[in-house]
């Protein structure tokens, strides 16, 4: 049964825009600075997104600004009333998630609106697309700041989308980080580098928002199925120009080519999603373009990294700390709930626990940062079942009066970071080293029954009869809320 969900990013600008979570933007605006000055904002001050209708020097184009940065975003995206809290949509994340994989359909390219346009040879020219200057110091224009790459296993028929972030460093070639524990990087350098082979790409801009999710999210499953799952119908796609890789054929703009082995190019510096420039100029993997396809008046469409809250943000600790909740219930861990907070950059997660043994924030602890999820974030803050993991004041209020500082902090010297790490050194951040830490918010266990403290608060030490009576005349008392 197909889900309620948007087949592209035209669909979506309508649903944002009925919901007033989109403004129109009909002032021409520069791609150089001022449209990335404006997304910038926008994340800062959380506002709606913006459909840019003009862009100075590409009457052909349109942008979309800031597609994913706020929760309400990300429950239209799923079909869901804007207002929807953040624990429904995590529960309607993992209810589509669970079951079988989707295979993709493929589509007719004569019924694909993403061959609208087909640029090859000479034409195939990045600065022909409204590629914005993002941050005043970025080492270049970022064309690809919300899409995904599309590549193929060598050896086996495995194909990933991965959302890696590109540079356009000439007309013909493009530049960004591809980590070599992400799963782009170890099919990369693992089977094409050794064997000095190209391997084909497909970038795809501004994807419909599911696909968008799936390609940031890091579940194992071949993404092109995992959005199948999300949305609840196969996803449609259409083969590619230059080579036997398929793309979302609703998706506004794709560039094709080659991922070129054994060279590597300058790219850098960026504003990166923890809120500071950490990556410094630098060689990086290189895509050669051989042609670019897109919709007629495509909308390209633009994130911006930088202090919260923005799509990478948002968007990673929502799937992060899913998938790190699936991980656990799967090994059998008693966990409540799990929630990363957009405001740590997905470096701090909750995790709810019913602690029923000894040691299980360790163990917790362990797990995460020994999966495949570990490298992006270094603070665990273990809670029992008594602390409202979404709810900010309980999180400070446990990690203050549960945590023993002697005792409840567990640090771990070497661990696996990305290079984009503020708080450790340049050397570390250069190989990807980061410490990690647990904070064990749980009383032990071998604490008497008795001498427990007891926490103090609405729900816990006043009769039940008394709290129902209370809340049902909260408002006949007076108070709103
Ligand atoms: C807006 C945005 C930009 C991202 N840019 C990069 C990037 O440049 N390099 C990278 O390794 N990961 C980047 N990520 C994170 C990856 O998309 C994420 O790790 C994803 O799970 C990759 O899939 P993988 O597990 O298949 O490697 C970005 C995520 C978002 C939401």
């Amino acid at each position: 049964m197909a889900y309620k969900y948007y087949k592209d990013n035209r669909a979506y600008i309508e649903a944002l825009k009925k919901t007033g979570d989109l403004v129109v933007v009909n002032d021409e605006v520069d791609w150089d600075l001022e449209m990335g000055a404006i997304v910038r904002r926008m994340c800062e001050r959380k506002s709606p997104a913006a459909h840019f209708k003009k862009i100075k020097d590409y009457p052909d184009f349109e942008a979309l600004g800031a597609p994913m940065a706020t929760h309400r975003r990300l429950a239209i995206a799923f079909g869901l009333d804007p207002a929807t809290p953040i624990p429904q949509i995590s529960a309607e994340y993992l209810k589509r998630t669970t079951g079988s994989p989707v295979k993709p359909k493929i589509i007719d390219r004569k019924d694909a609106p993403c061959k609208e346009i087909v640029w090859s040879g000479e034409d195939a020219n990045l600065f022909n697309l409204p590629a914005p200057m993002v941050h005043d110091g970025d080492g270049g224009r970022y064309i690809c700041t919300w899409h995904f790459v599309v590549a193929k296993d060598y050896d086996t028929d495995f194909v990933n989308w991965g959302m890696y972030r590109q540079m356009a460093f000439d007309e013909k070639t493009m530049v960004g980080p591809v980590l070599a524990f992400s799963d782009m990087g170890k099919m990369f350098y693992n089977k094409y580098v050794p064997r000095n082979l190209p391997m084909p790409f497909a970038t795809v801009i501004s994807p419909d928002p599911l696909s968008a999710i799936a390609s940031s999210a890091p579940s194992p499953l071949p993404e092109a199925e995992f959005t199948g799952m999300l949305m609840g119908e196969p996803v449609e796609v259409v083969k590619c120009e230059t080579c036997d890789l398929y793309v979302p054929a609703h998706a506004e703009i794709i560039i094709e080519g080659v991922v070129l082995p054994n060279v590597m190019i300058d790219e850098s510096p960026f504003g990166e999603y923890t809120g500071y420039r950490t990556s410094p100029r630098e060689k990086r993997t290189v895509y050669r373009v051989k042609a670019i396809t897109m919709r007629k008046k495509s909308i390209l469409a633009v994130s911006n990294m930088g202090v919260p809250t923005d799509e990478g943000q948002l968007l990673r600790s929502f799937s992060l700390g899913l998938e790190m909740e699936r991980m656990l219930k799967d090994q059998g861990i008693p966990v409540t709930g799990v929630y990363m907070l957009p405001e740590s950059t997905h470096h701090l997660v909750v995790v709810g626990v019913k602690p029923i043994y000894a040691n299980i924030a360790t163990q917790i602890g362990q797990l995460v940062f020994g999966s495949k999820l570990g490298p992006w974030f270094h603070l665990v803050v273990v809670v029992d079942d008594t602390t409202d993991i979404y709810n900010k004041d309980e999180i400070i209020h446990a990690l203050s009066t549960k945590c023993n500082p002697a005792t409840g902090i567990r640090i771990t010297e070497h661990g696996v970071g990305t290079p984009l790490n503020p708080f450790v050194s340049p050397e570390q951040r250069k190989y990807g080293a980061a410490p990690k830490v647990i904070f064990d918010c749980t009383f032990p266990l071998n604490w008497p029954a008795s001498e427990l403290p007891v926490k103090v608060a609405f729900n816990s030490v006043y009769p039940k009869e008394i709290q129902e009576k209370v809340l049902s005349k909260w408002n006949q008392y007076g108070f709103k809320d």
